[in-house]
């Protein structure tokens, strides 16, 4: 029987999926990505450096595993292109990379449309990446985008392309942007193609075909972070994706009997990029010391994050919805010297405790945390590589966070580095 494991973000992006999934992938034989695009920034640091991932999936350091950009991912060529000469230029030039023919393509239009659009919103803007990913998965439901695999059958790709741009180019003149010349984006593509045309391919089958092999590892590597999803985030300032652990069967490419273990990552805090309510946010100096000891700027965009103290009330929402069987609590270190640590149990939403948030962003801006307090731990923890030698309010802290989720802390992260990391329960190693 092949293993299965889906590594899915449970905050608002950001919580460092980048790190869990390239410590599963070393063993994995396969990793895949199955929805967003360029919007994620996944970090990922070993022997003392630092790699920035966006679309590439996680596994690409390591020469054995085969990546897998799946179908249900919007995949923008030239940052695909650019992300490999990154690779190179640091010495990564061994991998196994594939891309599905049926995943959408980011054309040029869809990122001016993404700033057009966050400009037409004043105020109310999302904070988009302005990668286009909304734009894109817009063309691919109203059957307007081209596909990747498009790229592969000129004649094909040019009658699409010319669809395409017979109703893009009018969106863009009444926007008053310029617009796109058809034989220009053609040529361009075409040049394109010759670099990423080795692998395109029908990725579906190539995963199933590892699933259906014995001790195969597959890893699914989810983007952004469930309370950033279209259909359950915390809506419109969501991404355009469904990044929880159900969207793995339609965006890989296989059938829902395979998705049987979820890790959920989250941090010993909370963060979120971009506008929209965030209850547990923190406005004084100690949001700002966990932004500064954090690091927390975007990977992509380098805004700074907002901060908040951990909220179990998102965290039971996005457990159940992702089928949650561990978390992985990363940064637990940041919160080292803290006198004090909430924990958001529940909401006040107009005088009335509620459990799990509410469904408009109107009433969640109304909701107020109800907190407990934990005292917090003074020891550097960045060298501690066993559960059981943590301070103890630190260990207090986390079997808090388990208690007030209902789901075990399988990992925790206690630095950047791969050698960082805590096994708690030593099922994980099975994977
Ligand atoms: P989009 O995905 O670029 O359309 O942006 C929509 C929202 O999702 C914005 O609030 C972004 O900041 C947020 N977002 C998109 N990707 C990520 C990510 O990888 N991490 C954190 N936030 C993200």
């Amino acid at each position: 029987m092949s293993e299965t494991l889906v590594v899915v973000g449970s905050q608002w992006g950001d919580e460092g999926k980048g790190k869990i999934t390239d410590y599963f992938a070393t063993r994995a034989d396969m990793v895949v990505r199955y929805q967003g695009g360029n919007n994620a920034g996944h970090t990922v640091v070993f022997g003392g450096n630092k790699y920035s991932l966006q679309s590439i999936p996680s596994g690409i350091f390591n020469p054995k595993t085969v990546n897998v950009m799946g179908n249900g991912m919007v995949v923008n060529p030239v940052s695909v292109i650019a992300e490999l000469e990154k690779l190179h230029d640091r010495g990564i030039t061994d991998y196994q990379l594939f891309i599905s023919t049926r995943a959408a393509m980011v054309m040029p239009w869809h990122s001016v449309l993404d700033g057009a659009y966050e400009a037409g919103l004043g105020n109310a803007l999302i904070g988009t990446t302005k990668k286009g990913i909304g734009p894109a998965y817009s063309d691919k439901y109203s059957r307007i985008g081209l596909r990747m695999g498009d790229l592969l059958e000129p004649d094909y790709f040019r009658e699409r392309l010319d669809a395409a741009l017979a109703v893009k180019n009018r969106e863009l003149e009444m926007l008053g942007l310029p617009t796109f010349d058809p034989q220009q984006v053609f040529d361009q593509y075409m040049e394109l193609a010759k670099v990423l045309g080795p692998m395109i391919t029908d990725t579906s089958r190539m995963v199933n075909d590892a699933l259906n092999t014995p001790d195969k590892r597959v890893l699914f590597e989810g983007a952004q972070g469930m309370m950033l999803c279209i259909e359950h985030g915390t809506y419109p300032y969501v991404t355009s994706s469904s990044p929880s652990a159900s969207s793995v069967p339609v965006g890989a490419g296989i059938a829902p009997k395979w998705v049987r273990n979820a890790i959920g990552v989250a941090k010993a805090y909370c963060t979120r990029v971009g506008s929209g309510p965030f209850p547990t946010e923190l406005f004084d100096e100690i949001g700002d010391g966990i932004r500064e000891r954090g690091h927390e700027y975007g990977t992509v965009t380098g805004r700074p994050r907002r901060i908040g103290w951990f909220d179990a009330v998102v965290g039971r929402y996005t457990a159940e919805l992702g089928g949650l069987s561990h978390w992985a609590v990363m940064l637990l270190d940041v919160l080292s010297g803290l006198d004090t640590i909430k924990i958001c149990v529940a909401y006040d939403l107009d005088g009335k405790q509620i459990q799990s948030p509410p469904s408009t962003i109107a009433s969640l801006a109304r909701c107020k945390p109800v907190y407990i307090e934990m005292p917090g731990w003074t020891e550097d923890i960045t060298g501690i590589k066993e559960f059981d030698k943590l301070p103890e309010n630190a260990k207090a802290y986390v079997r808090k966070l388990e208690e007030v989720t209902g789901v075990p802390v399988g990992m925790i992260s206690v630095g950047p580095d791969r050698e960082q990391t805590i096994i708690v329960d030593p099922e994980l190693n099975n994977f």
